[in-house]
């Protein structure tokens, strides 16, 4: 995670005149890797933007926050998982291999998401901070480890990603969002993302309980990642609701009332959720 601070709200609209972006550009990149199918090479892509943007000017990828792009909806997907209504995803229990690869699976498609999500954000939200792009583009490599760590277990049990139905929630709420950054970081990261903090150990309790020490490896270090980019959301989010002049409380119930989002609902994980930068008013107004 990039340690940039990031400057004091300002007024919106700081790109007067939008442009191509310019050679060896960050959003540009992301836009790229966004688009590309092949779940492997978009992993890679986003681990490779990842590793350019930390190793700061020698990585040469500097994000335009004035470069305009096309309202692209529907980034690179595989043929394959097909992407059905959420109540025809199957639901198996952990007690058998192939329950637990399904899990695993449908994980797995969270993170492939997750990675387009991260993308998303660099490439589509023009006019921000150096940082915004930065923080995003950082996060779209977690989500790369992520994907590939998944896919990798899902290998040495003999599935691929692409072997279970998917549902396409995620990609719904980035399509909602696609025209509000406040927005979106009010109902991705500290909505979806921050449940997925609630959900985690209960999911990891189950795989323990069926002996199943891998999977409950691999979700406990998605874990520890997911508490730094709900934390960037919640930064994020802080500092757009003071650029727009939004209560941070109540400007997200209407936030999510626009955008067809329930409140989050307890039992919370508590001290992940602090960690990651809720307050202690936002968990009581949600209890
Ligand atoms: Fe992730
Ligand atoms: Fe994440």
């Amino acid at each position: 995670m990039n340690e940039l601070p990031i400057p004091p709200a300002g007024p919106a609209g700081a790109c007067d005149a939008p442009r191509s972006a310019p050679a060896g550009e960050l959003r540009a990149a992301a836009r790229a890797a966004w688009a590309i199918a092949e779940p492997r090479a978009k992993a890679a892509a986003a681990s490779a933007i990842g590793e350019a943007v930390a190793a700061g000017a020698a990585g040469a990828l500097r994000p335009d926050p004035c470069a305009a792009f096309d309202d692209a909806t529907r980034p690179g997907r595989p043929g394959a998982p097909r992407l059905v209504h959420p109540r025809d995803v199957p639901q198996r229990g952990v007690g058998s291999d192939e329950g637990r690869a399904a899990l695993l699976h449908a994980i797995a498609h969270i993170e492939f998401n997750a990675i387009d999500l991260a993308l998303d954000a660099v490439w589509r939200f023009g006019g921000l901070p150096e940082a915004w792009y930065l923080d995003w583009a950082g996060v779209a490599a977690e989500e790369a480890l992520h994907f590939g760590l998944l896919a990798d277990e899902l290998r040495r049990r003999g599935h691929a990603y692409g072997d279970f139905d998917a549902h396409d929630g995620l990609w719904a709420m980035a399509l909602r969002t696609r025209g509000d950054a406040l927005a979106r970081v009010a109902l991705v990261p500290r909505l979806m993302e921050a449940r997925g903090l609630d959900v985690t150990p209960q999911i990891q309790a189950r795989l323990a309980s069926a002996g199943d020490e891998a999977g409950r490896a691999i979700l406990q270090r998605i874990l520890d990642d997911e508490v730094g980019h709900v934390a960037i959301g919640n930064r994020w989010y802080a500092w757009l609701c003071a650029r727009e002049g939004v209560d941070p409380l109540g400007g997200w119930d209407a936030l999510a009332s626009r955008h067809g989002a329930s409140s989050p609902r307890p039992p919370f994980n508590r001290d992940a959720r602090l960690r990651a930068g809720f307050t202690e008013a936002e968990l009581a107004r949600w209890a």
